[in-house]
């Protein structure tokens, strides 16, 4: 049995999995990662681009800030991929309990899953930072520049920006599920970002899954490990 059956037949006899992923659940999507060779943090910028989305960036050069944000971190078209759809066909089925991401494109919730723990928040959600009026993704793409709020105030994307600490309660959401979980399933995640990656140390059963195309630092620790296409390895549970 080659390590995709026997992650088929770990879901299936499983009704407590939890699923933590990265980017690399997206790319199926045609959302590029961060740190694959084409990824966004191999091209070429004026600025390094974990420069840019930090958040003293965005307070020194917010035109800036948001010339790269929309160019580059907006994808209002992108559709759910493979395993976006079968994670929530698992969810349906009551077998996952949550999906645990660190992508902001919010395409899990797109696919049908309800309990999404977004640990970096959403490019679906803005806000104004002086009178906290809420607006949609539409807001952003079609203002020239920074966009600005009716009553005079900035409008931030509810993103957690580099240098900004992640919200307590999501990670206190995040820890309880991966300690409770039967299978832990992490992928599309390069595991190198902090805290984040750190949240899978909580996890306490021997049915840790790693689906990534390249290798990553836990992949020692995993009781399972498939490096492929994560779209093909979920396409054996729909
Ligand atoms: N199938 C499986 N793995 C894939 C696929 C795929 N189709 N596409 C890419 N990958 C893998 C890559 O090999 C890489 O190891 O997904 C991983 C993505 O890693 P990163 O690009 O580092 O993305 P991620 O781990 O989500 O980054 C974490 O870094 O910049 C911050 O806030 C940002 O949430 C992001 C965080």
């Amino acid at each position: 049995m080659d390590n995709i059956d026997k992650f088929v037949q770990l879901v299936q006899e499983s009704d407590n999995i939890v699923f933590f992923g990265g980017a690399g659940v997206s790319t199926e999507s045609g959302i590029p990662d961060f740190r694959s060779p084409d990824g966004l943090y191999n091209q070429k910028y004026k600025y390094p681009p974990e420069t840019i989305i930090s958040h003293s960036f965005y307070q020194r050069y917010p035109e800036e800030f948001y010339r790269f944000y929309k160019d580059k971190m907006l994808y209002p078209d992108a559709k759910p991929g493979i395993t976006h759809l079968a994670l929530a066909k698992l969810e349906k089925e009551g077998k996952l309990k949550a999906v645990i991401t660190q992508n902001i494109d919010g395409l899990h919730q797109k696919a049908g899953s309800s309990n999404v723990i977004e640990l970096h928040g959403s490019v679906l959600r803005n806000y104004c930072e002086r009178c906290h009026k809420f607006y949609g993704i539409d807001k952003i793409i079609n203002s020239e520049g920074v966009p600005m709020c009716e009553c005079g105030g900035r409008i931030k994307p509810d993103v957690v920006l580099y240098e900004e600490g992640l919200d307590s309660y999501v990670l206190e959401k995040a820890v309880n599920y991966i300690k409770n979980a039967d299978i832990l399933i992490i992928g599309g995640t390069s595991l190198a970002v902090y805290p984040a990656a750190g949240l899978i140390d909580y996890y306490r059963g021997n049915k840790l899954v790693l689906i990534n195309k390249s290798e990553t630092s836990r992949d020692a620790h995993a009781n399972l490990v498939i490096n492929d296409a994560i779209g093909k390895v979920f396409s054996q549970l729909l």
